[in-house]
């Protein structure tokens, strides 16, 4: 796929921080959502099981408003889902370019299958509405009527399971596919050698940056229904028993995943190539595995002592520990790409020259001619002497000899008593050759 490069305008190096920049602010926006997007569907397909197991519709009713919380708007979704996708892959097409690695197509194809997912998800989402419809139409007297509304309120249950798996599939499938790209295009040293799309979703470095950011999405995902439910100042959107049975769920699930999650930062550590690697980076993995110790322990106690008031400190928490986990990736995607960045650096002023030249704008300060006129004029004529010697007196001694007329042109010597020095004309040594040239060759010469 050789379109996104084709896209590619080469860049200087300031759009490239820039750009770098941009990738930082769209995972700020993608992250969390599609942390909190799996998380809750997870979260909601689970409680919707237990309800059927158990036939409990205080479960049902807990899965529907955890899939509610996060599906508020179809729109939100593209642009908090699909659109960030796009733009990760435009700035990877422009910071990879000329690298060869297919970072920016692989964003791109998991940007296809996460608009999927979304589709699912949302199907998941109105098939509750749908199904809690049939189930409250009961008043039938024909039987017949009653037999079809039956079937009706089984196959939109149907649908409701099936579209939720799905929707979650794919949405795991987008996610593994993301984590391979992101974690090619930190490896610098495997640009040339390992980026076939099996060897990447193979890769065990695709597969921890994986499951990092699922044990991430899960933390996450308790600590935002923590946060939205049970903060001192939360209105009561729940009943006794859903409070009760999210509660312990949300604490518990908070609990194992905030102590699990800092081994996964220091594995993704290890698995890091040592090219990116930095003083910072280790710095930023010490904070964050603090950090997440720090939100165990608030969570340890709220179960201890039975309350929820930590609920929005750790949800506080939470958003620094991610700032940091992100700002940890940049890093070391920095510091293992700055060769490239030199290289595409260089690449710019090649392209700068090439297209002043296809302009005609290159031609001009270097053409032996225009300098002449522009700079040596006022002093010189070819016969005649002005404040300077006529050209025809003093130029048959360099006949031969370019190397010396561009010597004096650039660092203008005393010769002549008769005449005044001649002031640096400040040229560059390219110019200096052309105008030498010129003079040499300038057929009023005698
Ligand atoms: C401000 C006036 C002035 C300008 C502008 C000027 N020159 Fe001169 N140039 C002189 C003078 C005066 C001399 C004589 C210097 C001497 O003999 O020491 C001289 C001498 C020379 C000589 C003869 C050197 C020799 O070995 O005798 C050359 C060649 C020359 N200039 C080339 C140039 C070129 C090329 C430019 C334009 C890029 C230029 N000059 C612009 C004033 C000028």
């Amino acid at each position: 796929m050789d379109f996104l490069d084709n896209l590619v305008l080469p860049q200087s190096a300031h759009h490239m921080v820039l750009l770098k920049y941009l990738l930082v602010l769209t995972y700020i926006i993608f992250i969390p959502y599609v942390s909190i997007l799996t998380g809750s569907l997870l979260y909601s397909i689970y409680f919707n099981r237990e309800s059927r197991k158990h036939n409990n519709p205080a479960c049902s009713s807990i899965s529907k408003k955890i899939i509610d919380q996060i599906t508020f708007n179809k729109s939100i979704a593209l642009g908090l889902g699909v659109l960030p996708l796009l733009s990760v892959a435009f700035c990877y097409a422009q910071l990879l370019h000329l690298t060869g690695v297919n970072v920016p197509e692989y964003v791109l194809f998991s940007a296809f299958l996460m608009f999927a997912s979304i589709l699912f998800i949302y199907t998941y989402k109105y098939s509750f509405s749908l199904n809690r419809l049939f189930e409250k139409i009961k008043t039938v007297d024909n039987e017949e009527t009653e037999n079809e509304l039956k079937g009706y309120t089984s196959s939109t249950r149907n649908l409701s399971s099936k579209s939720g798996i799905y929707g979650l599939i794919l949405l795991l499938i987008t996610i593994y596919i993301f984590s391979g790209a992101v974690s090619l295009a930190v490896d610098s040293t495997n640009w040339s050698t390992n980026n076939s799309f099996i060897g990447i979703l193979l890769s065990f470095k695709t597969l921890v940056t994986f499951l990092q950011f699922l044990l991430f999405s899960f933390l996450a995902t308790s600590i935002y229904l923590l946060y939205v439910y049970f903060r001192p100042s939360s209105e009561e959107i729940l009943t006794t028993e859903e409070r009760e049975g999210l509660r312990n769920f949300v604490l518990r699930t908070g609990l194992i995943f905030s102590i699990i999650l800092p081994l996964f930062i220091v594995i993704t550590l290890f698995i890091k190539p040592i090219a990116s690697l930095s003083g910072n980076v280790f710095v930023l993995v010490t904070f964050s595995i603090l950090l997440s110790l720090f939100i165990s322990n608030l969570i340890y106690f709220m179960i201890k002592e039975s309350h929820e008031k930590y609920s929005s400190s750790i949800f506080f928490v939470l958003i620094i520990l991610f700032a940091l986990m992100v700002v940890k990736d940049q890093f070391a995607f920095d510091t293992s790409t700055k060769k490239q960045f030199v290289i595409l650096a260089s690449n710019y002023e090649d392209y700068q020259t090439k297209l002043k030249e296809s302009m005609g704008v290159a031609a001009a300060p270097i053409s032996g001619a225009d300098i002449y006129n522009g700079k040596c004029i006022a002093c010189h004529k070819f016969d005649t002497r002005l404040v300077g010697p006529a050209y025809n007196d003093v130029l048959p001694k360099y006949e031969g000899k370019k190397e010396a007329l561009v010597k004096f042109v650039l660092n203008p010597v005393k010769v002549n008593p008769e005449f005044p020095s001649m002031p640096n004309q400040g040229l560059k040594p390219n110019e200096a050759e052309a105008i030498a040239t010129y003079l040499l060759e300038h057929p009023s010469k005698k």
